[in-house]
């Protein structure tokens, strides 16, 4: 028998069966109503929301003979064909792997005739952030004079990549990330229809590691019914995963949290005697003071990466034990951990070390420094050299050295005179402003710490990528999405542009991107990765022989 994908099978064909975008699909149904339809649309959002579906729904949309309430009939000749993908009018494009000029010329030179049978042509150009800049140009001379017959829909994963004349011209929508529940939902009616039955646990379990990406539940899901298919349980999706369930995340967690030595290194023990793989465990006790911080900031639950409603509200038990600077100081720590433990010929004794030393260390006070470090703002304002500061105005080295315990490495260092003064030279152009930021990146944190500790959990994971027209260009690997939307947050992007223009004594903005999945660090085993063997042996578009 042969297995089609479900993420391929269970393709919504309407507006209305989309799930969780419920305000692009209205204004689409509105402008199709009313007769109301642009000339170019964007769909953006992370993989997995729905924007290729959206295009092709939309495609079917506009040229439907029998619409009456703004969905595409699926009926009809016109959807018919659309659907079968014998229309000649519907092109679909994958900037992928046609991304050159020449692929762009032939499409401008297409685009003048009319349509063959439908009302409108509809080119489809999936990645598009893919095309070349001759390609971007070519298109945009299409797009400046669009014919009546002609609709251009976009889709991308990275729209800051798109050059802003082409987004000018576009009609943009950013598909959300769907909601746990809604993808519990979604697999729960695929479940029932295909009378499989399933664990509710199990379910939230595979909706909380899908990121928000409809695609990957349904993958993982997929996966699970060829595992055992008579029903999905809990236990399983965990073996699948191969993840250590949250439960046991949670205890060993609250033993760290508790200092608790004995019972976190008995459990730890027991975890990977199990087999779990230990970078994986290490990244999720990460995740979870991840989670734990984001409680903490904002106290709200919707952001929190890998959880589901029921574990958030295990989560709250802890927050209330640490303190902001503590949980950052943890995640740098086990940061540090985890890069460590990738080079170690012995990772499972260094990480083991590591935890017990992060118990042993004592709790910060980060108040005592936060004076020293007001202190010697005003007296670098005040033009006191750094010298003169008397020893009184901040804590005692040996105070430091151990309220420092809890802090990151990197930053052991003691706080000199780090804010740029007056003097610091301007940097001469955009080569230079990125030596200085890649050479004295740990500067450049230490200032974003003085400004703001949160800030720093944020801009300690992006990476430099480059530095062009004034504008200094981070990267964020794909699973700190969290830190990547904290970073577009205006207020977090101008306090991080003010700082950065007075490290580089030069007015630079900030731009912060998500990096594609395929950019990243192939070491880590990460969800993605799993993903990707997931897609290896699924085949990620072809059908496969059961
Ligand atoms: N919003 C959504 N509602 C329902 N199913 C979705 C949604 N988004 C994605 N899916 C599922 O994931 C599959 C791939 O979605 P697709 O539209 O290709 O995502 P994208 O183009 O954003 O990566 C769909 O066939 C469907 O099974
Ligand atoms: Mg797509
Ligand atoms: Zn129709």
């Amino acid at each position: 028998m042969s297995h089609q994908a479900l993420y391929r099978k269970y393709r919504s064909k309407t507006f209305d069966e989309l799930i969780g975008q419920q305000h692009v699909v209205n204004t689409l149904k509105n402008q199709i109503l009313s007769n109301n339809i642009a000339h170019a649309y964007l769909f953006c959002g992370i993989r997995g929301t729905g924007k290729t579906s959206t295009a092709k729904i939309l495609a079917r949309a506009v040229n439907c003979t029998d619409n009456t309430d703004g969905n595409p009939c699926n009926q009809c000749e016109a959807c018919k064909s659309i659907l079968d993908e014998t229309n000649m009018d519907v092109i679909e494009m994958d900037a992928a792997s046609n991304n050159g000029v020449e692929d762009i010329r032939e499409l401008r030179d297409k685009v003048r005739f009319m349509p063959v049978k439908s009302k409108y042509k509809v080119y489809i150009i999936d990645e598009v952030h893919m095309l070349s800049k001759g390609a971007f140009n070519a298109l945009l001379k299409t797009l400046e004079e669009p014919p009546a017959h002609l609709i251009f829909i976009l889709a991308t994963t990275e729209p800051q990549k798109i050059p802003a004349t082409i987004l000018s011209r576009c009609q943009r929508f950013d598909l959300r990330r769907i909601t746990i529940d809604d993808i519990v939902k979604n697999m729960r009616n695929i479940c029932d229809e295909m009378s499989v039955e399933a664990d509710d646990k199990a379910l939230k379990l595979i909706a909380a590691n899908a990121d928000g990406a409809m695609r990957d539940a349904l993958s993982i899901l997929d996966r699970c019914m060829t595992f055992n298919s008579d029903r999905i349980k809990y236990e399983d999706v965990n073996e699948l995963l191969g993840i250590v369930s949250f439960d046991t995340i949670i205890e060993v967690c609250g033993h760290i949290i508790n200092k608790n030595i004995k019972n976190s290194m008995i459990l730890i023990n027991d975890i990977l005697n199990q087999g779990k793989d230990l970078q994986f465990f290490i990244e999720e006790i990460i995740t979870y003071f991840r989670n734990l911080l984001i409680l903490k900031t904002t106290g709200l639950t919707e952001n929190l990466l890998r959880v589901s409603e029921d574990n958030a509200e295990n989560l709250k038990k802890h927050v209330d034990l640490l303190n902001i600077d503590e949980i950052v100081s943890v995640i740098g720590r086990l940061s540090d951990t985890l890069l460590e433990c990738k080079r170690s010929i012995n990772p499972r004794i260094l990480f083991e070390a590591r935890i017990i030393s992060l118990m042993e260390s004592t709790q910060i006070d980060v108040s005592a420094f936060e004076k020293r470090i007001e202190y010697l703002e005003n007296a670098m304002k005040n033009g006191v050299s750094v010298k003169e500061i008397p020893k009184s105005a901040a804590p005692s080295r040996q105070e430091a050295a151990s309220k420092q315990e809890f802090t990151p490495k990197q930053d052991k260092k003691t706080v000199k005179a780090d804010r740029p003064s007056e003097n610091t030279p301007a940097v001469a152009g955009d080569d230079e402003a990125e030596k200085r930021i890649r050479e004295n990146w740990n500067d450049f944190l230490k200032l974003v710490r003085i400004e703001n500790v949160a800030l720093l959990a944020i801009v300690r994971e992006s990476n430099l990528a480059y530095v062009k027209q004034n504008v200094v260009f981070f990267e964020f690997d794909s699973k700190f999405t969290f830190h990547y939307t904290a970073a577009n947050q205006e207020k977090n992007k101008s306090k991080i542009k003010e700082i950065l223009t007075g490290f580089l004594n030069a007015d630079y903005d900030v731009s912060f991107a998500l990096k594609s999945d395929k950019d990243e660090d192939k070491s880590a085993k990460s969800m993605d990765d799993i993903y990707e063997e997931m897609k290896n042996s699924f085949g990620d578009d072809k059908v496969i022989l059961k």
